[in-house]
């Protein structure tokens, strides 16, 4: 469904991205992971015409996106959640939702179905989004991208500075939307709790891909685990 290959991107004169190849399947999970400032965010940036690849090629349902521009990129039904969970503040939740709704050639949310997949929206409908906790924004933020109709989503960072109830209600989210034939790829810096959602993984390391392969052989591989996952204890 997604693919890139080769991907280079800098932003100005320095370099960030090398080489980066990965794909993405249909209705697949799939986790990128690594440290902070290995290029995770810009790799998603570069999918959505952000931060452009500057050599290589991005696919996207077989079509080549890469040198689209970013609305044309998301039209293709391609949604965003980026790691500042941009919600609108002085609105309501459900105000942000409803304006979230786009024509898409895919599966378009109504409010009632992100509902039913968020349990926890109907009580915070009314509410001004300012006034939401760290995870009641990220699953608005979620839901938001869900009514915008994406066959694929970019999660960047959906767990941070929750809590770790929270994290795991996040990921299990994650596997919900799954479960209704969205892909997802999701960057998490709780690394063994997103590989425990997703299929496969990817591991970048100042701007390369360091491993790809599935996210069983990488938890289970004591030498790659210690070497990519342990600092991560999550
Ligand atoms: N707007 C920018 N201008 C210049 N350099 C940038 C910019 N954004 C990121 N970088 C640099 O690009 C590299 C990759 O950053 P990126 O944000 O993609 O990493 P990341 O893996 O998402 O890190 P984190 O886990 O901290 O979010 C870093 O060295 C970073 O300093
Ligand atoms: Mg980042």
């Amino acid at each position: 469904m997604l693919e890139l290959e080769r991907v280079d991107a800098a932003y100005g004169e320095t370099q960030v991205l090398f080489d980066v190849s990965l794909a993405v399947g249909e209705g697949e999970v799939v986790a990128l992971l690594g440290a902070n400032g290995a290029g995770k965010t810009t790799t998603l940036r570069a999918i959505l015409g952000l931060t452009p690849a500057r050599s290589g090629a991005i696919r996207f349902k077989g079509r080549d996106i890469t040198r689209l521009a970013t609305h044309v990129i998301a039209r293709q039904g391609i949604g965003w959640v980026p790691d500042d969970r941009r919600v609108f503040p002085t609105l309501s939740v459900e105000r942000n939702l409803a304006i979230a709704r786009k024509p898409s050639p895919f599966k378009r949310w109504s409010l009632g179905e992100v509902a039913e997949v968020f349990s926890a929206l109907p009580h915070l409908m009314r509410r001004s989004a300012e006034n939401l906790s760290g995870g009641e924004m990220q699953m608005v933020a979620i839901a938001r991208a869900l009514m915008g109709g994406p066959a694929l989503l970019l999660l960047d960072e959906p767990s941070q500075g929750l809590a770790p109830k929270l994290v795991q209600d996040v990921l299990a989210l994650i596997g919900r939307i799954r479960g209704e034939g969205v892909a997802v790829l999701v960057v998490e810096q709780h690394a063994r709790a997103a590989l425990s959602i997703a299929g496969r993984a990817y591991v970048m390391d100042l701007g390369r891909i360091v491993y790809g392969g599935s996210a069983r052989s990488l938890l289970d591989d004591e030498a790659l685990a210690a070497r990519w996952l342990g600092k991560a204890a999550a």
